[in-house]
């Protein structure tokens, strides 16, 4: 079987979409749970591009033992000194270069000659390789170029010191024949290919990313770049889990296998989504709320005598967890980190499992039944602020008809409780109000949701906000009760948390 390279690039070309910037807290999480997942490579930002970004690559490649670590760099000695920069403390740094190969993007954006854009690449690619050995070449727009120039330039790349030449098909233009084409005409063109890895990374303006991204590994390609969730630019790019999934369900088609622990995409998936605040589509392939539900009688009756007959994976390979009842109020906390080690949370101990033990003892206390879905919820309102000045002690709301709220709420900070009565539009808009009281700060909030965890009228609420300080850029807060007005209390003042940071 052929190894095929997961490279992830949710840090990176994920991350710069409308919407989706995490903390720098989050992406140390979400990079330590790409390399549980088996990720090979962890595309962790663009350095260059701000000194936040900088800083949390350089962060994320001291941190991570078993995934390479990439930084993006334009082609550019200043970019390419500031991602050697960032990711030179990983055990398996790459710079990963990219300068687009397209009559379009040379003439109106690089306004560059076909020889200059050669000889930028040749420079480029020689001085980062003079820092690290894997130098990844990236032909931005590769599908829109011209098929012998693009060979040419991933020739130059190659003989300059490249490692790996990736095909992007920029703006999801193409098809799966015709990037299938393009990666064999590659293959037999490119000087010193047989050296090195051709990558795939697919957007999906057309819906065919992850389509086009198979393709190419049937074509022969042996890295694929991709996002968890698909989150990305536009329509985003080819998700992570689908083409694993396609890989894993269809081994001796695509002859070819990935090092992915496929039991930990469900609990990526839920993390990501918990990052940026976006609710998994239901139908989402791979990890969506009914990708395994059925509810046609006649596929209810063949999945009960025989699985296979309307279902071709099963969601215990992709780690989603069973609604069952777990644990009681009875359960000790021996008991409850063993069942955590079976979820696959075997990490979390000391404090953070007193801290979460606590918690699920409070809510034994108001539900009937806690099942693995709700101790998942539990998991993902952790806090990603290590010092927390803020946190919610109690609350009086009432609420009128005609829209009016008034709301008392307490908040703990430090050793001292504070108070603050308001009266707004809602309850929820009341207890906003109270907490920027008490905080003497006022914020902007741009979004407001909130799901229930399981069913039953004592389930767990999930909510989330995004907020910003006027004029900066927004967070995402989270908070989990089975009050629906507590959760969003909750994720309102863990927002505030993350922006005073
Ligand atoms: O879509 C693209 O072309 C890119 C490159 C920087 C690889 O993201
Ligand atoms: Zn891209």
């Amino acid at each position: 079987m052929r190894k095929i390279k997961i490279f992830d690039t949710t840090l990176r070309d994920g991350e710069q979409s409308p919407g989706c910037s995490m903390h720098i807290n989050e992406k140390i999480e979400l990079a330590l749970q790409l390399e549980r997942l088996g990720v090979d490579i962890i595309e962790a930002g663009f350095p260059a591009s701000s000194e936040g970004d900088f800083d949390s690559v350089a962060k994320i490649a001291e941190k991570i033992k078993n995934s390479a670590i990439a930084g993006l760099s334009r082609a550019l000695i200043s970019d390419i000194d500031k991602a050697y920069g960032a990711v030179k403390k990983s055990q398996s740094p790459r710079i990963h270069i990219f300068l687009a190969t397209s009559e379009l993007h040379m003439q109106y954006k690089l306004k560059m000659t076909r020889q200059e854009v050669l000889r930028r690449i040749e420079e480029s690619v020689k001085y980062a390789k003079a820092k690290v050995f894997d130098v990844e070449f990236s032909a931005e727009d590769a599908s829109r170029s011209d098929r012998a120039f693009l060979a040419e330039a991933f020739s130059t790349a190659i003989r300059s010191g490249a490692t790996v030449v990736n095909i992007p098909d920029t703006v999801g233009f193409c098809t799966p024949t015709e990037m299938y084409d393009l990666v064999r005409f590659l293959k037999e063109n490119v000087g010193g290919a047989e050296k090195v890895d051709f990558s795939a990374h697919n957007h999906n303006d057309l819906g065919l990313a992850v389509a086009n991204t198979l393709a190419m590994v049937e074509a022969g390609i042996t890295q694929a770049e991709c996002t968890v969730n698909g989150i990305g630019e536009r329509a985003g790019n080819a998700s992570l889990e689908e083409i694993v999934m396609g890989i894993n369900t269809r081994p001796y088609l695509y002859n070819a296998e990935t090092r992915i622990n496929t039991r930990e995409i469900y609990r990526t998936c839920k993390l990501v989504s918990n990052i940026i605040g976006v609710n998994i589509s239901p139908t989402k392939p791979i990890v969506g709320a009914n990708a395994f539900a059925h509810e046609s009688g006649i596929h209810q009756h063949g999945v009960l005598a025989k699985r296979e007959t309307y279902e071709i994976l099963s969601p215990e390979a992709v780690g989603i967890p069973q609604n069952k009842i777990v644990l009681g109020k009875h359960s000790g906390k021996h008991a409850f980190s063993e069942h955590l080690a079976d979820m696959g949370y075997a990490d979390i101990d000391g404090d953070a499992l007193q801290k979460l033990f606590d918690e699920f003892k409070r809510l034994c206390d108001v539900k009937k039944s806690v099942s693995n879905k709700d101790i998942e919820a539990l998991l993902s309102n952790k806090a990603v602020v290590q010092n927390v000045k803020y946190s919610l002690e109690n609350f009086i709301i009432s609420s009128r008809k005609d829209g009016q709220g008034y709301a008392a709420v307490s908040i703990k900070c430090g050793g001292e409780i504070k108070t603050a009565i308001e009266t707004g539009d809602g309850p929820l808009d009341s207890a906003f109000l109270a907490v920027e009281k008490i905080v003497g700060r006022s914020f902007v909030l741009s979004d407001y949701g909130v799901q229930s965890v399981t069913e039953g009228q004592d389930a767990l609420g999930e909510s989330y906000v995004r907020l910003a300080a006027p004029g900066g850029e927004s967070v995402i807060g989270r908070g989990v009760s089975t009050d629906v007005i507590e959760s969003g209390i909750k994720a309102y003042i863990d927002a505030v948390n993350k922006i005073i940071n």
